[in-house]
């Protein structure tokens, strides 16, 4: 089976607009930590992929998958202690005030769950989010998913601030705030209240902005006042991405009201969750019945809790920091023309490609991330402009991963200029 056949097959069921990586689609057949191999046997380097939070495969989070499927797999209506245990672990990672989750199985149910729970509760409508967010597939999460959605279908309970950029135009956090309250004030001329402002905690598809000191406690101060709640989107930016803090609302120092999380929570087993206060899950569920049939079941259960325990066992959180710093540094350090700004934390890293005259340069970026997979290293690209190289490896990513990524960009950004 050649790729392109395969490829022909793909697009007669699942059709030709189901994205895909890559001008020369990726046919990949086996992972291991940071390594993926495709069908020809070649190996690459992955220096994109969260989701195998803590490496592709890894042998403790493969065995409690394999142990809890040949135990017991059902749902969370039935009492279990793998599930508790997991629950409480979780929990014990965040803030005492966030000390009760509901368990999903996506990123996209999660943030529908935590709309649905600030709209009832504070029995207000609308919800703000940035300009260029993704938060997920479902019809009330897609209408706030400003970069897919055209604003014909966003309705009429959706504001959006701008995106930061740092990059053209530094500004301080006030700036900011300044910017949301004006969307908060355009809501109550249109006789609309605030249930929630939704935001990725490290605005990870805007593009990865410096976040100015001060900005998300301000943020949570306007939303407060206006009635609202503060939803955090941790799908991208949690479970220790930023190596200093578990979750990114605490590396800037906010608590919210509601958190929401996935990707990486089950190291590619469809996890997700809400975390959130006593009061607010009672006002909720008290009212209002919430099951999910495939979310936190006892396999799901095992496969989290064993990505805890890697993360904390295997020190994931402080080989962020290390290894994050090495490859900034290497990055900071190179002269090439095309490279506007390099910025990042931890194990999340994005580097903007512009032209000769300062402008985002898409189409070199496009060239950038092929290349590179040419070379053996998967990264792609996010942003408005489509310019900016998104890097964000598994956690496991090591001095001497770094470094190979580090040359093999040095060599392709050498060869596009
Ligand atoms: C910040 C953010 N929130 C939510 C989602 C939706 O998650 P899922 O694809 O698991 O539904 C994504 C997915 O890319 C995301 O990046």
């Amino acid at each position: 089976m050649t790729t392109q056949s395969l490829l022909e097959r793909r697009f007669n069921v699942l059709g030709r607009h189901s994205p895909l990586f890559y001008e020369k689609p990726l046919q990949l057949v086996r992972g291991e930590g940071v390594w993926v191999h495709d069908i020809d046997g070649k190996r690459y380097l992955d220096a994109y992929n969260n989701v195998p939070h803590v490496g592709h495969c890894h042998p403790r989070v493969v065995e409690a998958l394999c142990r809890q499927a040949g135990i017991l797999n059902s749902h969370t209506r039935y009492l279990d202690e793998t599930v508790v245990n997991y629950a409480e672990q979780l929990l014990s990672t965040f803030h005492p005030s966030l000390n009760r989750v509901f368990l999903t199985c996506t990123g996209s149910e999660s943030n529908e769950l935590a709309l649905r729970i600030a709209r009832e509760t504070t029995g207000h409508m609308g919800v703000i989010s940035t300009d260029f967010a993704y938060h997920g597939n479902t019809a009330a999460v897609s209408q706030i998913s400003s970069v897919f959605t055209p604003a014909s279908k966003r309705g009429p309970f959706v504001r959006y601030v701008p995106v930061m950029d740092p990059h053209r135009q530094r500004k301080p956090a006030e700036f900011y705030i300044g910017q949301l309250q004006e969307a908060i004030d355009d809501f109550a001329r249109s006789g609309v209240k605030l249930a929630a402002v939704l935001f990725c905690t490290a605005f990870s598809s805007e593009g990865l902005p410096d976040v100015p000191a001060g900005y998300f406690p301000g943020v949570a101060a306007a939303v407060h006042a206006a009635g609202g709640l503060v939803i955090a989107d941790e799908v991208q930016a949690g479970f220790g991405r930023f190596g200093s803090h578990m979750w990114g609302h605490d590396r800037h120092g906010m608590v919210p009201d509601l958190v929401t999380m996935g990707k990486p929570m089950g190291n590619g087993h469809p996890l997700a969750g809400v975390v959130t206060t006593a009061a607010l899950m009672e006002a909720f569920t008290s009212q209002n019945m919430y099951f999910n049939t495939f979310g936190g079941n006892e396999v799901s259960a095992a496969v989290g809790h064993a990505v805890l325990n890697v993360l904390r066992d295997e020190q994931l959180l402080e080989n962020a920091l290390t290894v994050g710093s090495h490859v900034l540094r290497g990055m900071r350090g190179f002269r090439h023309e095309c490279i506007g700004d390099v910025r990042g934390q931890g194990m999340f890293f994005a580097v903007e490609i512009v032209s000769a005259d300062g402008k985002p340069d898409a189409a070199k970026t496009k060239r950038i991330v092929n290349s590179m997979r040419e070379h053996g290293v998967l990264i792609s690209r996010i942003g408005p402009h489509d310019n900016i190289l998104k890097i964000r490896p598994p956690m496991v990513f090591t001095k001497d991963n770094a470094d190979v990524l580090l040359s093999t960009l040095d060599t392709v950004l050498s060869e596009v200029s």
